[in-house]
């Protein structure tokens, strides 16, 4: 999964399983960026991302929280690694914001999955997957497209 790509995703489950195969792909150090709008499918893709990543804890919406700590667990395919779930939501400007949030986890050690982060995380890492969802009105139908960036 290091090329770009593009999927129609018809159901959450797709969308999920997406997540899975994007995992396969990452390593301690790596920043993903999700961008789309409301209800466009982050955290359901966020979710897919933990499953391959096997990490522990349920994802859930980090909305009132920042940031969402998850321990490494068994991984199938790869070395262990934490994840680190970011809602960019409120933050504002520069992620030194994330720095102060003074996190157990060292970022460096862990995947980073920051919701709405285009344009505010992406100075975090010397490259960052960056995922863009899209959602059809009045459909549960998304897409998404995918790609490392420099
Ligand atoms: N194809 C699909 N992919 C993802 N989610 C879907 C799909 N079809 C329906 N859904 C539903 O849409 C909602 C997506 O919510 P989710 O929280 O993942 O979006 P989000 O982008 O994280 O939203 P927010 O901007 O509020 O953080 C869920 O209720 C999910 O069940
Ligand atoms: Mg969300």
């Amino acid at each position: 999964m290091a090329d770009p790509g593009y999927r129609v995703l018809p159901t959450v489950a797709d969308t999920e399983a997406l997540g899975r195969e994007l995992a396969t792909d990452l390593r301690a150090g790596d920043l993903v960026v999700l961008d789309g709008p409301l209800g466009a499918g982050k955290t359901a893709l966020t979710r897919g991302i933990a499953e391959g990543l096997g990490v522990q804890g349920r994802v859930s919406s980090p909305t009132f929280i920042i940031a969402r700590q998850h321990r490494a667990g068994q991984r199938a395919d790869g070395p262990p690694v934490p994840m680190v779930h970011v809602d960019a939501y409120r933050l504002t400007g520069d992620l030194d914001e994330l720095d102060a949030l003074d996190l157990d986890t060292d970022l460096h050690q862990a995947v980073v999955v920051v919701e709405w982060g285009r344009g505010v995380v992406e100075h975090l890492a010397e490259r960052h997957l960056r995922v863009v969802l899209s959602r059809a009105p009045d459909s549960d139908v998304r897409t998404a497209s995918w790609e490392w960036v420099n």
